[in-house]
């Protein structure tokens, strides 16, 4: 099928590849220029583990092409996709500006008689399938109100005919996650399909055939994708629903992680024990320093936001808001605790993205720790595996980024684990312990191994245990 892709951040740019992959024709579009012109020469502009393989073999296949064209873009897709940013505003709510350019932008060029669908993969808050279909219509009006005035002159402000354009708008809410996104992209636990036209949900259960079937799954013997189909408003609600419960579930765990400090409880002991419990699950029980990222904080943030602009008090989403504000402070808390005061200290931060195996700094934990050591005096340093090599500095100050761990353990009174790379696990920690001032560690994710730790001379400092 033809898709059109706009967008290319973590979520375009990866639906684009894949649908490319699965055998699709497929024209991604974004508005930077830059950008487009890295993505045409066949690189990459985010770091995702196996894109850059799969995107150069759909363009050499002819399967992909990227263009800041909207207008070829429209006319090429049979299903058009929004995959814009809807970063948050400082009141919590979406801004959804880049969709309402983007929806007025389709609908300037949609062509006449020609049946589209257009597919809400952004976030965006409930109700947003209908303001699409309407902006959509505003930009067909105005657009053939603008071709009748270029034609007529002075007739320009008369009533035009309503613009002949054919389409339905389907919320198709994106689960991926960062890190792992083709993945996850290939390997879904399901997809949901939100519509009022019956006509677009055939055509997009068509266009995801194989991934539900999994042919390009780790195992193609596995039931098929279950679809979920519903209304417009539910498949919004069910991205935010799912966004909120889990970081719920994260700030849960943190919040038992901060009473087995207290009472001399170990919390990752305890998630082992809950998590055996079918009901609970065995995931997102790690306590540690907190999330972040794109998705989490915004989404969490928007919710609360849309119940109070429907006269509710969404406590418990509050609730969870605050905690994790709170617990981005707990490794700061335990370094005050251990060096007491921070003037004048070293710490040095293992990782700095939100999470690992990516190249996205947004929201990150380790922005805030870095905040706060730079306002109580201490000097920070950081390595982080991506990072440090990509020399994307993407908004960074107060924080000197090493190229390699030992240089980062180099006179340190203190690391603080932040990230939890893999490749953490194997640092040679007697070396690093040696070079520091005071080989403390403060494993903010309860990733390392104590025992490796301790033997290597360390202070380990966990969360929660
Ligand atoms: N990042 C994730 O892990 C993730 C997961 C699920 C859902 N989402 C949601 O998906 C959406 C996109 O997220 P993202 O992280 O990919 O965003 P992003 O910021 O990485 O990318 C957005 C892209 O849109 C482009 N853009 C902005 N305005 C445009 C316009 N008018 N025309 C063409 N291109 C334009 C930007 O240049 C950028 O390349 C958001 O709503 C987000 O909440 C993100």
């Amino acid at each position: 099928m033809r898709v059109c892709v706009i967008g290319t951040g973590y979520v375009g740019l990866v639906t684009g590849v894949c649908l490319s992959h699965v055998g699709h024709d497929v024209i991604c579009i974004d508005n930077n220029e830059e950008k487009v012109k890295l993505m045409q020469s066949g690189q990459s502009p985010i770091y995702e583990p196996g894109l850059s393989e799969l995107m150069k073999s759909s363009m050499a296949a002819n399967r992909l092409q990227f263009s800041s064209n909207l207008k070829a873009g429209v006319e090429h897709g049979e299903i058009l996709f929004i995959a814009v940013g809807t970063p948050p505003l400082p009141s919590g709510e979406s801004d959804t500006r880049y969709v309402e350019a983007v929806a007025r932008g389709i609908g300037a060029n949609l062509p006449e008689n020609v049946y589209k669908v257009i597919v809400n993969k952004s976030t965006v808050p409930i109700g947003s399938g209908d303001w699409v279909r309407m902006l959509v219509l505003d930009g067909a009006k105005e657009a053939k109100r603008e071709l009748v005035g270029a034609g007529g002159g002075a007739i320009a402000t008369a009533p035009t005919e309503a613009p002949a354009v054919t389409f339905d708008v389907v919320s198709n809410p994106e689960f991926l996650r960062e890190g792992s996104a083709v993945h996850d992209t290939f390997n879904p636990d399901r997809i949901v399909l939100g519509s009022n036209g019956s006509r677009a949900i055939a055509l997009m259960e068509e266009l995801y055939i194989p991934i539900v079937e999994r042919q390009f799954a780790e195992d193609q013997a596995a039931p098929p994708v279950p679809v979920v189909v519903t209304d417009l408003s539910s498949a919004e609600m069910i991205k935010y629903a799912a966004n909120a419960f889990l970081a719920t579930k994260i700030s849960f765990m943190n919040e038992v992680a901060n009473i087995c400090d207290r009472v001399g409880a170990d919390v990752t002991q305890v998630g082992k024990g809950i998590g055996l419990d079918s009901r609970i699950g065995n995931k997102f029980l790690n306590a540690g320093i907190g999330w972040g990222g794109s998705c989490f904080p915004k989404d969490v943030s928007a919710l609360a936001h849309t119940a109070e602009d429907y006269g509710y008090d969404a406590q418990l989403l509050k609730a969870t808001i605050d905690v994790n504000s709170r617990q981005r402070l707990v490794a700061l808390e335990k370094l005050q605790h251990e060096l007491k005061i921070l003037k004048g200290k070293v710490v040095g931060l293992l990782g700095l993205t939100f999470k690992p195996d990516t190249d996205d700094m947004r929201d990150a934990p380790a922005l805030i720790l870095i905040e706060h050591l730079n306002r109580l005096g201490a000097k920070v340093k950081a390595f982080d595996p991506i990072v440090s090599q990509s020399g994307i500095r993407n908004g960074l100050t107060g924080v000197i980024v090493e190229t390699d761990p030992e240089r980062l353990a180099d006179s340190c009174d203190a690391l603080v684990l932040v990230t939890e790379w893999k490749q953490f696990l194997e640092l040679d920690f007697a070396k690093m312990g040696g070079l520091m001032n005071d080989p403390l560690i403060i494993d903010g994710r309860n990733f390392l191994h104590r025992e490796i730790l301790e033997q290597a001379g360390f202070r380990y400092v966990g969360i929660g245990r």
